[in-house]
Formats: C-alpha cells, structure tokens, sequence
C-alpha cells in the first residue's frame, strides 16, 4: 500500500503509516528547515508550496493523508475558516489533487473545530466538495490519551472513502494500559533546566500550602494579591471618596489616594482596566480571601517574601490533586494567567508553545525536553528534530500523533470497499 503525505511536517502521518507497512511515494512541505529533516528522517525529499505542486507529477497511490494547517480553524484563531485567503483555501488543493488520483482512502486531521466553524458551513463545504468526486467522509475525534499515551490533545480525524459497504472501524479508545507524564520521563535527557528565580518561586508557593492545610481544592487559583484586600470585586459605580474606606492589592490601604491613578495603582492588575474582578476569576478571588481570613499571620509573613516581578507569578492556577497539595508531585506550566499545577498523569496539548510555556518537571527543576515531547507524540524514533527548543516545540506541536495514525492505518488495511 502506497500513500503520500501533504502538508508533512515532521511526518507524524509518515511515521503512522511507515509503521503499519505502508510506503510513501510522495510528499509536500512549504518550511525549507522541515524539508530538509523530512528528508533526513525518512529519505524522501518533499515538494513545497502545494498550491504550485502539479498533481500528474505525483505518483498514484492508495491513500492520501493531509494534515492542513489548522490555524484558520482552531478556536484560539480568527475563526475565518473556509474564508481565509491564505490556508483556509488549501483543502482545494487536497481535493484536485484527490479528484485527478482517486487514491482508495483520505485521512484528514484537525483540530475539531474544523466541523462547527462558520457554523458548520466550512464542513459542509469539504463534505459536498468530496462527495462530488466520489468520497464519502467519516470522522472521530481522538485524543493520544485515548490510546495510551498521557496528552491531552483532541483532534479530528476525518476518513474517507469511495462506495464503502459498510463504515469504517475506528481504533478502540478505551486504552487500559494507562502511562502517566512521569512514567515516561527519560533518566538521562538533554532538557532545559528550571530558571533558578522560577525554582525559588516554586519553593515559596510550597512553603504556602505545606503551612496551610486548604481541604479540597477543586479548580480553583490561590490568587496573592487578594490577601488582604477588601475592595468590591466590582467597583464602576463608586466614586473615589467611596473607594477610599477599602484596602488593595495585599491589604494596602487605598486611605490616602487622591486620584484614580494613584487608587487603581494599589489595585491588582487584573481589575484595573474594567474596575472590576472578571466573572473567570471571582470564585478564585473570594475563595483566596477567605483562605487569608483563616490563615492570616501565616499568610502576612510569606506575602513579603513573595516575588512579585510578575503578574502572572501571584496566582497558582490549581489543577492538580484535589487533597494532595504537593507541587512536586504534579507537572507545572507558566502561564500568562498564572501558574499553573496540572496532574502528573496526562501531559497539556502541545501545541506550537512560547519556550516558557514549555511544562516543566518540578521534582527535577526541568522543563520537559524535545525527546520526551516527541513521546507524547510517538515521534521519539525520529533521528532529527528541529534545532532548539523553540523549533522542535513548534514542529511537535503541529504534528498529528502518529500512534492514533498508525492504529487508523492498519484498519484501513482490512476495511472492505467495493
Ligand atoms: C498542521 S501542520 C501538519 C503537520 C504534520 N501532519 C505533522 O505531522 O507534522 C501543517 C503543515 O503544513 C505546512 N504548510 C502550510 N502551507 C503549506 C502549503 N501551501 N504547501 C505545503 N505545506 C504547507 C506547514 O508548514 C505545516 O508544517
């Protein structure tokens, strides 16, 4: 069975169906730095831009798999879909493709959004769009953690196919062998360590709930600046006379304040601009005052010892454990809203991460390195990733998981079509 692989990448379909005995005849890649390790990796040097790609120079081949870039689709996007003038186009060039081949199978990947954009329309489009040159669509979406591999990552995978007689059998995903984040660690890896401010941080956070015992915590945040303070959680409609009988920002008092500049100075960040508390973080703001209420001795002597460089470094996003409250136990990532503690068992999505996004092993004062990323991914035979850690993030991020490829790629072999 041959197959080709358009919009390559770092090849997670290359890698999926190589490793259910495929062979790929054919590929397409617009990044030179990802053509040349594609090339590395698996010997093949791919095409570029697939819109100038001529589809009679491609071989025939039995299936087609595209990974098409999902930025105009993801939610954290513009949410153009198919009305994106630059990639959200591209699924056309997968289907003139398809319509000159007739290859016996398509696999598609994105994000599942894809199906609910423009309410729906761009998903109606690629269906009418395939059914007119003889394929009819299916999909599933999976996430690596399904399969057993700890990341959480849903996404779409779309299978298509001509005159099925009966559906396609998707792979099982009720994975019982279970690995967690940490069962997969390397002993030995050439992995960022842990900036020494942030060690320090980390630290300071523990000695906090080591010393206050807090019961269940359930999705919640221990924001700092709220220790102390008093101001109502909305304050548009108060003047700053009515302003000045409460404390701010780690129980400062707004007393002396002459104008608003100075009052919204006092003030924690995140309520400065609306003059109010957000209606995402209210619950974790009365609940961090009435955490300070109980403890608070306690909580005065560690708030001045508390790095408050940033905004961000005040709050821990608790995501973790709901009564074991160790830090060490869990995996951390810094955030923009904070910093947040996730359960060891399952890796956050990789997605195209800034460096410092990066989740970070805090038993061992690391970020978790590109090896083990490629882990999460079933990519860790690769030879070469990407130089740097930015890049090799970036490209991992994008990837399908070539195991939920694989899986999908050896029932293809035994799916009956007329
Ligand atoms: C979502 S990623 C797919 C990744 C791939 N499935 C993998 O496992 O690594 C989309 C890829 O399409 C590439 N791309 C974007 N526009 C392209 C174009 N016009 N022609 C070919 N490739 C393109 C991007 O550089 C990116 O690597």
């Amino acid at each position: 069975m041959k197959f080709i692989d358009l919009f390559a990448g770092l090849g997670g379909f290359h890698t999926g169906f190589m490793n259910s005995g495929y062979e790929c005849v054919f590929a397409c890649e617009l990044e030179p730095h990802l053509r040349e390790l594609y090339l590395k990796n698996y010997g093949i040097e791919p095409h570029g831009d697939i819109t100038k790609v001529d589809e009679k120079a491609i071989p025939e081949h039995d299936v087609m798999c595209a990974g098409f870039p999902c930025q105009p689709f993801s939610l954290a996007g513009k949410k153009k879909g198919a009305e994106c003038p630059e990639s959200g186009k591209l699924i056309d060039h997968v289907i003139r493709i398809a319509k000159h081949h007739q290859p016996k199978f398509i696999v598609l990947e994105n994000v599942p959004n894809v199906l609910t954009i423009a309410e729906g329309t761009f998903w109606d489009y690629m269906q009418q769009s395939f059914k007119k040159i003889g394929y009819k669509l299916e999909y599933k979406v999976i996430s690596p953690v399904d399969v057993g591999i700890p990341q959480n990552r849903k996404r779409v995978f779309i299978v298509g196919s001509q005159l099925s007689e009966e559906s396609f059998t998707w792979p099982a995903c009720n994975q019982l062998d279970k690995k967690t984040l940490l069962d997969i660690l390397d002993e030995q890896c050439d992995s960022k360590p842990l900036e020494h401010k942030k060690v320090e941080l980390l630290a300071h956070w523990q000695s906090l709930l080591s010393k206050i015992h807090l019961g269940k915590l359930s999705s919640v945040s221990l924001v700092a600046p709220e220790f102390g303070a008093t101001y109502p959680l909305d304050f548009t409609n108060l003047n700053l006379e009515q302003m000045r009988q409460y404390s701010g920002a780690y129980g400062v008092s707004l007393a002396g304040c002459k104008t608003w500049d100075e009052l919204l100075a006092l003030l924690p960040s995140y309520c400065r601009k609306n003059k109010q508390v957000a209606n995402w973080l209210e619950k974790s703001v009365k609940y961090s005052r009435s955490v300070y209420s109980k403890h608070t001795s306690v909580i005065d002597e560690w708030s001045k010892l508390l790095d408050k460089e940033n905004n961000s470094w005040q709050i821990l996003e608790w995501r973790g454990k709901h009564f074991e409250h160790d830090i060490y136990q869990h995996i951390v990532q810094f955030r923009a809203s904070g910093i947040r503690i996730l359960k060891p068992e399952i890796a956050p999505s990789l997605i195209s991460m800034t460096p410092t996004q990066i989740p970070i092993i805090p038993s061992q004062n690391r970020y978790i390195s590109a090896h083990e990323a490629a882990k999460l991914q079933n990519l860790h035979e690769l030879k070469n990733l990407p130089e740097g850690l930015v890049k090799s993030f970036k490209a991992l991020g994008n990837a399908v998981n070539a195991k939920i490829v694989e899986l999908i790629a050896t029932n293809l072999k035994v799916w009956k079509t007329i």
